[in-house]
């Protein structure tokens, strides 16, 4: 068994979004309930692994454990801020061993490129929150697949996980929540 477990972190509208055409999260992707989540998540993590736009959007407040993939690196380097890592330059696994050595869980939170590498290296699961009723027209979507025609469950099952039945995060703002995980 592998030393960590990658947990993929996204809240995405109707339409598969995780963020505008400006490269934004909108306001309307942003919710209470959610975040806490999120957090919580967060703070049990042995490591977050992010790109570098949205690490430099939500910088490193809380000085948690960060892993940024650049390209701007070699391979691995150590910053104030995280570590920053090239996939190119060196193995993911050999990159946990450095920033994350004692191993557990790796919370993926994107974003889209983020997602696509650890949609082929594998998932091991995927929480995926949907504001219902809300689309980003012309957003970055959750995974590249889905802007020739995917949808994100058509691909979180194309990588090998299976959806839990939903539950209801916030009713008051319709938003909901699926564990996805690797099939047995
Ligand atoms: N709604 C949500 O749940 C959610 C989730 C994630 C993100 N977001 C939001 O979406 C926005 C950013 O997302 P994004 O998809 O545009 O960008 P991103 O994934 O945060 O950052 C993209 C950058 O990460 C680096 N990168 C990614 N994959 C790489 C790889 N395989 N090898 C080397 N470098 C790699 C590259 O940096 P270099 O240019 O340095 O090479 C790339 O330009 C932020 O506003 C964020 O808050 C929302």
């Amino acid at each position: 068994m592998s030393r960590w477990a990658f947990h993929g972190h996204a809240i995405v509208s109707d339409d598969d979004r995780i963020a505008g055409p400006d490269g934004l999260t909108p306001e309307s992707l942003r919710n209470d309930a959610d975040w806490a989540r999120f957090q919580a998540a967060l703070d049990a993590a042995a490591v977050t692994i992010l790109g570098r736009l949205g690490h430099e959007a939500n910088p490193n407040v809380r000085g948690r454990n960060r892993l940024v993939l650049s390209s701007g690196v070699r391979d691995i380097t150590r910053r104030d801020d995280a570590w920053w890592w090239n996939p190119a330059g060196m193995p993911l696994g050999e990159a946990l061993a450095i920033a994350a050595p004692q191993g557990g869980v790796a919370v993926v939170p994107g974003g889209r490129l983020v997602f696509d590498y650890f949609l082929k290296t594998g998932f091991d699961q995927f929480h995926l929150a949907r504001a219902a009723g809300v689309s980003v027209p012309g957003g970055v979507p959750v995974f590249s697949a889905i802007s020739s025609g995917s949808t994100a469950g058509q691909c979180l099952a194309a990588g090998g996980l299976v959806a839990d039945a939903p539950e209801v995060l916030d009713p008051a703002a319709d938003i909901s929540l699926t564990l996805w995980r690797r099939r047995a």
